[in-house]
C-alpha cells in the first residue's frame, strides 16, 4: 500500500521506512497538541507503587549513591535468579544476572557480545525494531520469520527452520510480543528449542511482558527446557511489570562466561545501572507482588474496552493474548498505516504508531496501546470513529 497524501509532511514521510525514527516523529508532532490522546508507546501509565517509590528514598535518604559492582547490585542479582527459578524454571544462580540500564540496553549489550560480523538473527516479522539498530549495529544480519495474522502471530517452528542458513547464530523470540500482543505458546516453544539444539543456535528470549497474559493464556520461558539453559539469554526489566520505566532498569539471564563478556562491554558503555534505581527494584522484586495483580485487573478491563470499541467501528485485531497492544488490520480504510496515523493525531488527537513501524510488510496495521484511563481510551475511540469511517466510505 502506498503513502499517497500530499499533505502528509515530507519529515514524517522521509522516515516511514525506519522503525525507531517514524515512532519519535510521531512522538514529536503529539507534543504539538496538548489535548492528544497517546496510545502510542507501551510505557505503562500507572503509578509505581508507592512501596518501590518509599526504596527509592530511602536509598538517597541513606547514601546509597555510589556506584554498584558493573553487573549489579547482589542483593537485586539474587532477588531477580531467586525469582526466575522459582516462576520461570530457569537453573540459574546470581552470577548468571546481570542488571541492565532498561530492558533497552539489555538487548543492545546481548548483540553487542554475542555477534559478529556477518552473523545472522532469525527476528519475528513484525518486530520491536529497536532490535534492528541493535543487531546492525553489532554487524549482524537481521533475517525475518514471518509470522501471521490467521496464526494470532505465534511463531511457526517451520518458518524458523526454513530461514536457517549456516551464517544463523541467533533466534530471537519475544513473548508476549511487542507489536502484536501474541505470544509464543508452550508447544510452538518446545519444538523451536528442539531445532536450536539440533542446529546449534543461541535463543533470545525477550519476556519483558510476561506478567501480562490474558483469557487464561500462561506464559512459558524457553530457557527452562532440557539442554536450553547453556543456549538461552532471557531478557526481562522493570519497566513493564511495576510501571518503572523511568527508574531504567532490565536484567538479563545467561550462561557464567556470557555474563562476564557482557560486563565487559557493559563497562565499556554505561558502567553500573543506576544505584538508586536497583534499590528501587529490589523492593519491587522482593516486596508485595499485589500491585501486579491490580494492573492486570486494570489493563483487562482497558483492553475489553478497547477490543469493543474497535468491533464496533468494524476493524480486525490480533487475538491479544498478552501485552498492551491491540494489532489491528486497518486496511479496509484504503489508506497506508502512516497516512492514517497522520491524520488520527492531525485531526483526531490521537497518538497511535502505524504498523510499519514494526517492519516495513506492515503498513495496512494499527499498533494501539491501552495505556490511558477507560474514559480517555473511550474518547480516542469517539475521535478515530469519523475519520476512519470518512476513509473507508471513499476507499
Ligand atoms: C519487547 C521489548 N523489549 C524491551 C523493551 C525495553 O524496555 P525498557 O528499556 O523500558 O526495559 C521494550 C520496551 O518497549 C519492549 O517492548
Amino acid at each position: 500500500m502506498a503513502i499517497a497524501n500530499p499533505n502528509i509532511p515530507e519529515d514524517v514521510r522521509a522516515v516511514a521506512a525506519d522503525g525507531t525514527q517514524l515512532r519519535y516523529k510521531l512522538m514529536e508532532l503529539s507534543a504539538l497538541y496538548p489535548d492528544a490522546i497517546a496510545l502510542g508507546r507501551g510505557d505503562p501509565d500507572l503509578a509505581t507503587p508507592a512501596h518501590i517509590v518509599e526504596a527509592a528514598k530511602a536509598a538517597m535518604r541513606d547514601g546509597k549513591m555510589g556506584a554498584t559492582p558493573i553487573a549489579g547490585l547482589p542483593e537485586l542479582r539474587e532477588a531477580i535468579a531467586a525469582k526466575l527459578r522459582a516462576e520461570n524454571g530457569l537453573p540459574v544462580r546470581f552470577e548468571n544476572v546481570m542488571i541492565t540500564t532498561g530492558g533497552q540496553e539489555g538487548l543492545y549489550l546481548v548483540m553487542q557480545t554475542l555477534l559478529d560480523p556477518g552473523d545472522e538473527v532469525l527476528v519475528p516479522d513484525p518486530r520491536y525494531t529497536s532490535y534492528d539498530e541493535a543487531i546492525a549495529s553489532a554487524g549482524g544480519k537481521m533475517v525475518l520469520v514471518p509470522t501471521t495474522h490467521a496464526d494470532a502471530f505465534n511463531l511457526r517452528p517451520e518458518a524458523i527452520e526454513a530461514a536457517i542458513t549456516p551464517k544463523t547464530k541467533v533466534i530471537l523470540i519475544i513473548t508476549p510480543s511487542n507489536p502484536t500482543s501474541g505470544i509464543v505458546t508452550e508447544d510452538r516453544l518446545r519444538a523451536i528449542a528442539e531445532i536450536a539444539i539440533r542446529h546449534n543456535l543461541i535463543v533470545i528470549s525477550d519476556e519483558i511482558y510476561e506478567k501480562f497474559l490474558f483469557d487464561g493464556w500462561q506464559h512459558f520461558s524457553i530457557g527452562s527446557l532440557p539442554g536450553m539453559a547453556e543456549r538461552t539469554i532471557t531478557l526481562n526489566g522493570f519497566s513493564k511489570t511495576y510501571a518503572m520505566t523511568g527508574f531504567r532498569v532490565g536484567y538479563a539471564a545467561a550462561p557464567l562466561n556470557f555474563i562476564q563478556a557482557m560486563t565487559r562491554v557493559k563497562a565499556a558503555t554505561t558502567g553500573a545501572a543506576a544505584s538508586i534505581s536497583q534499590w528501587a527494584a529490589l523492593a519491587a522484586q522482593t516486596g508485595t507482588q499485589e500491585p501486579i495483580r491490580e494492573f492486570h485487573r486494570i489493563y483487562a478491563e482497558r483492553r475489553a474496552l478497547m477490543m469493543r470499541g474497535l468491533n464496533e467501528l468494524g476493524l480486525d485485531y490480533s487475538d491479544p493474548r498478552g501485552a498492551f497492544f491491540l494489532w489491528t488490520n486497518s486496511s479496509s480504510t484504503g489508506i497506508h498505516a502512516t497516512e492514517l496515523a497522520y491524520l488520527l493525531l492531525k485531526e483526531g488527537r490521537v497518538l497511535i504508531f502505524p504498523g510499519n513501524a514494526f517492519g516495513e510488510n506492515w503498513g495496512g496495521y494499527l499498533r494501539i496501546s491501552v495505556l490511558q484511563s477507560t474514559d480517555l481510551l473511550t474518547e480516542a475511540l469517539a475521535r478515530m470513529r469519523p475519520i476512519i469511517e470518512r476513509y473507508r466510505a471513499q476507499g
